[in-house]
């Protein structure tokens, strides 16, 4: 189980008294657009201190050490070396998605310093897909250092120059990313549907796969609170974000590797991903998380939002913004994340919780009615 799950909170008895006392008192659409900017870093603040102690206390493995190398098999299939030196490509790119990531949200403290805890968390996986290489006899040291030259004569650069655009990137490609990484840990476990010729079990490989897809579950859920935020504090600029991102969402890295086909190529060869998934097990899993409920229902909205009733007042703009979205799911779990961080910063007495905890605010009545019921 994924420790990081923010699901605890809901057998969590403690917790559930906390939502119960925490009564929302103000309305968000009530405050000013720099009040709703604070509160959105005040969230990424803490978020990112609890994420450091959860990574610290739950999640430290070596790339080095924490695998049995001398068990792994050594006669993978050619599909499956092609598919880890794919891993192996896309998560080398670490430094590039740290260092860019880092200077567009340089202004936000709490998630300009998760960027770099989340930089050193995506380098160990270069680190153990390249181990995993050479312990499976896919390719020798001197190919993989000639490839990884070939590598690193290009950079990976943003999709987006926009914070809140890269939030729900980010959101999309850590799904992605865990999915794959759980779909190889199920193949080389044996838990597949259709027997697979060649076998592809390998305890070993499975064990790492897991545990890089139980990095990958963390990274995705501390983007999916901080694009939470995004949506109940300022929903005019994160929904068309959200929907840009979704018409021009691809992998990260896709146009730098030159044997990129061949990868995805074998990934969905064997299964490990595809269209399918993506828009089953990506897409639609992430938008519920998020409140959304449907592509068209958003789209409509923002159209509504901008060519509405002239010069509409600011509460009646955000009102509108959130129509679209399930305002009650998102009010909730904005609720139960700053719950849970307050009760973080009490027990660890935190001084930056001296400032006091968390202001609890709703959704106007009007924006809790998911669109259609109306
Ligand atoms: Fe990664
Ligand atoms: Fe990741």
């Amino acid at each position: 189980m994924d420790p990081f799950s923010h699901h605890n909170s809901e057998t969590n008895p403690t917790l559930q008294k906390e939502l119960a006392a925490d009564r929302p008192r103000t309305s968000v659409a009530q405050l000013s657009r720099h009040e709703r900017e604070i509160l959105i870093e005040r969230g990424f603040r803490s978020l990112y201190r609890w994420y450091l102690q959860q990574t610290h206390s739950k999640r430290n493995w070596s790339p080095d050490t924490s695998f049995d190398w001398s068990s792994l098999r050594r006669d993978h299939s050619p599909q499956i070396v092609n598919i880890v030196e794919g891993f192996y490509a896309v998560e080398q790119f670490a430094p590039d998605y740290t260092t860019e990531l880092t200077r567009l949200t340089r202004s936000n403290y709490g998630r300009s310093h998760f960027h770099i805890q989340w930089g050193a968390e995506e380098e160990r996986h270069a680190d153990v897909w390249c181990n995993t290489l050479l312990h499976m006899h896919g390719r020798s040291a001197s190919e993989i250092e000639s490839y990884t030259h070939e590598l690193r004569r290009s950079a990976w650069s943003l999709p987006w120059n926009n914070p809140i655009h890269m939030i729900f990137y980010t959101v999309l490609q850590e799904r992605a990313t865990e999915l794959i990484y759980l779909n190889l840990a199920k193949l080389t476990q044996g838990r597949v549907a259709q027997p697979c010729v060649p076998d592809h079990r390998d305890p070993v490989l499975a064990h790492i796969a897991r545990t890089v897809a139980i990095d990958e579950a963390a990274h995705f859920n501390f983007f999916l609170e901080g694009a939470r935020l995004y949506l109940f504090y300022q929903p005019d600029e994160a929904i068309p974000a959200l929907t840009d991102v979704l018409r021009g969402f691809m992998m990260p890295a896709a146009d730098l590797i030159p044997n990129y086909d061949e990868f995805t190529r074998d990934l969905y060869e064997v299964q490990l991903f595809g269209r399918w998934k993506y828009v089953r097990e990506v897409v639609d899993q992430a938008l519920a998380k998020l409140g959304v409920l449907g592509v068209r229902e958003l789209e409509s909205a923002m159209l509504d939002s901008r060519h509405g009733a002239p010069s509409p007042a600011e509460d009646t703009l955000l009102v509108t913004a959130w129509t679209g979205l399930d305002g009650a799911l998102l009010e909730t779990t904005v609720h139960r994340l700053f719950s849970r961080l307050n009760e973080y910063e009490r027990r660890v007495g935190a001084p930056h919780g001296q400032e006091g905890t968390f202001e609890l605010l709703t959704l106007p009545e009007e924006a809790k009615i998911p669109a259609g019921w109306s």
